[in-house]
């Protein structure tokens, strides 16, 4: 939700650097974009557009800025204070002109900040509460012993203007009387510093600097960094000075290019076996029939054996992995699991019971309902472990053990290969508690590593094969339907959730997940020739059952569109169109058949005109409540 992006440099333009580092954080909104730079000639000049970041360019080839600039701040908007339109767009300023802000998070407090400042003549040009933060960081710099000499004049207005301030933000403050120097803050909203020899940048994330540079220091909440080219300084907001060694990031640079995609959600429901790869086959241990973890949490057998339920929290996608993750604890580890919204997790009140474990799923780890769900499991006495992308994220600093899910940066807003990958890492748990828990044998465990290792061709095959075309047929002829039921049993399920979703969130169609046995209870009344239905009809020992539902959508008139395991005859008989996937053990089924499911929303959505990477009212990382 927003993206911001700073850059302090020795010498040359950092406009050029701004733009780019916001191309890269636009997936995080998009209802508006700014810009503000102090130039050598000792002007700050803003420059904002309401819609996409190519408004924002547009404007600033009609209105470049007047001389070069070393120094300056952007931010890509996701709206939640005020309309999507120019007057709201960040950077924000303070009455005098002197100084700029932009922010993602929320100020609580603002409304009373806001009369008190109003009581005291500043005059306000937004409705967003960012804007106080401009209005204080004026008063108290103005208040502040020094002038523009004083190179800590700024970061000290910026403590005191926090103390009084209440919410989740990360901000950064640019004045035109100290171009030398960014202040930047954190409260409970991602932000990092880039360290580079010729420059300092600081962002909601580090995709923005990737190409720039790969040392990075996360800023921990209740932090505030006084950034210049040469470097930084951290200080808690009570003052005392903070030392932290930067993490190296490995990412590749080109993890977050499209390379010759026409979307990243295509180019990343394409890196899906390697993904696979990525996230399990280092960690798999043959001669065990066992999976080791680089977190010691997960590696002692004794903490298994007593732990007597899973409590796996997430939001959206991450919770279909969960629902799915559910089944994996309860077959590989005979342990009893829950899956829950983290939104409803955290105010539920879960009654505590002796040996939970509390397993929170993120991609961003950054989702402010399952921080929340995972601080209140903290707060409990659960012992909090987490499956997360995004490494040195909050949830990943805060968890007591993190399995990292080695996607690499997920761009497009839409979930595919962190998708998968957690459902990788929850198998590999699985199979790790079920080992240790005596669940699983030597030999069972064998197999099932030997399953995962077989998967990656599968996935290969899958997405390399005819399945695109029949896709795009169906995509062609269903693009307009008046929505979509998506059917699934055990399993398949959580698959047929994860498939409505994709599709509701990049094409704007409605649609609907739900169990297939379930369907008689309801939701066949919406069966009749408009409403495609697609049933999860792979190998399993329930496919019986499915078949009898897909029968009572047949006789209703419905359309049936089904995904069966490859050589499974009996589906064509009953389906309209099937689409064949590569037949795999029961358990990694859901792995597969996500796929054309993806696909299926990708086609429709684009056959829709809709834009795919960043579809309406969405933002990749969800830092608010
Ligand atoms: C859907 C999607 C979202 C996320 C959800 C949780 O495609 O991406 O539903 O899964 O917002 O986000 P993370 O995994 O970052 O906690």
């Amino acid at each position: 939700m927003c993206g911001i992006f700073g850059a302090v440099a020795r010498e040359g333009d950092v406009s050029g650097a701004l733009l780019e580092g916001l191309r890269r954080l636009e997936y995080r909104g998009y209802d508006s974009a700014g810009l503000a730079v102090v130039t050598t000639r000792g002007d700050l000049e803003v420059r904002r557009a309401e819609g996409r970041l190519a408004a924002l360019a547009a404007r600033l080839r009609e209105s470049s800025f007047g001389g070069s600039a070393s120094v300056g701040i952007g931010h890509t908007r996701w709206a939640t204070h005020g309309a999507p339109v120019e007057r709201n767009a960040h950077p924000h300023r303070d009455c005098g002109g002197e100084l700029v802000v932009v922010h993602n998070g929320i100020i609580e407090n603002y409304l009373d900040l806001r009369r008190d400042l109003a009581a005291r003549g500043h005059r306000f040009a937004s409705e967003t509460d960012t804007e106080v933060l401009a209005h204080l960081v004026e008063e108290n710099l103005k208040a502040g012993a020094g002038g523009p000499a004083d190179a800590g004049a700024l970061a000290r207005a910026v403590h005191v203007s926090l103390a009084g301030v209440r919410g989740a933000y990360a901000l950064v403050v640019l004045s035109r009387s100290h171009p030398h120097t960014l202040v930047a803050a954190r409260a409970d909203v991602p932000l990092c510093l880039g360290l580079a020899r010729d420059a300092t940048y600081c962002a909601s994330d580090v995709p923005a600097f990737l190409d720039r540079t790969r040392e990075v220091i996360f800023l921990h909440n209740g932090e505030v960094a006084e950034i210049t080219a040469g470097g930084y300084a951290l200080r808690r907001l009570e003052g005392e000075r903070v030392e932290r060694a930067p993490t190296r990031i490995d990412w590749d640079a080109a993890a977050v290019e499209r390379g010759g995609y026409p979307h990243f959600m295509l180019k990343e429901i394409h890196e899906q076996p390697d993904v696979l790869a990525a996230a399990a086959f280092d960690r798999l241990d043959e001669a065990r029939g066992d999976v080791r973890f680089e977190d010691p949490l997960f590696d002692d057998d004794e903490r298994w054996r007593k732990v007597s339920r899973i409590d796996l929290v997430a939001c959206g996608s991450a919770l279909h992995a969960g629902f799915v993750g559910r089944f994996y604890f309860e077959r590989l580890a005979r342990l009893p699991a829950q899956a829950d919204f983290a939104s409803e997790y955290r105010y539920r009140a879960p009654l505590p019971a002796d040996g939970a474990l509390f397993l929170a799923i993120s991609q961003s780890g950054e989702t402010a309902d399952t921080l929340g769900a995972a601080r209140e499991a903290a707060r409990r006495g659960l012992p909090v472990a987490a499956i997360v992308n995004a490494v040195g994220s909050t949830l990943w600093r805060e968890a007591h053990g993190v399995v990292g899910t080695h996607a690499g940066p997920e761009v497009g807003v839409a979930a595919t290969k962190t998708f998968l990958a957690q459902l990788v890492a929850l198998y590999l748990l699985a199979i790790r508690a079920g080992r240790a828990r005596g669940a699983l044998t030597v030999e069972q465990g064998r197999s099932r590593i030997h399953d995962l290792r077989a998967l990656r061709a599968h996935l290969g095959a899958l997405l390399e094969g005819q399945t695109r075309a029949a896709i795009a047929r169906i995509a062609e002829r269903e693009k307009d339907a008046k929505g979509f039921l998506f059917l699934g049993r055990g399993l398949q399920y959580p698959i047929a959730l994860e498939g409505a979703l994709k599709l509701k969130e990049i094409s704007y169609l409605h649609a609907e997940g739900y169990p297939a046995g379930e369907m008689k209870h309801g939701p066949i009344a919406l069966v009749e020739k408009a409403l495609p239905v697609v049933a999860l009809a792979t190998s399993s020992p329930l496919l019986e059952k499915t078949f009898t539902n897909m029968q009572e959508v047949r006789a209703r008139g419905g359309k049936l569109i089904a995904i069966c395991s490859r050589g499974e005859a009996a589906a064509s008989e009953v389906a309209d169109e099937v689409l064949e996937v590569p037949a795999v053990p029961e358990d990694l089924a859901p792995l597969v058949n996500v796929i054309p499911l993806q696909l299926l929303a990708y086609e429709i959505a684009r056959l829709r005109g809709c834009d795919i990477d960043m579809p309406r009212n969405l933002a990749k990382s969800v830092t608010v409540e």
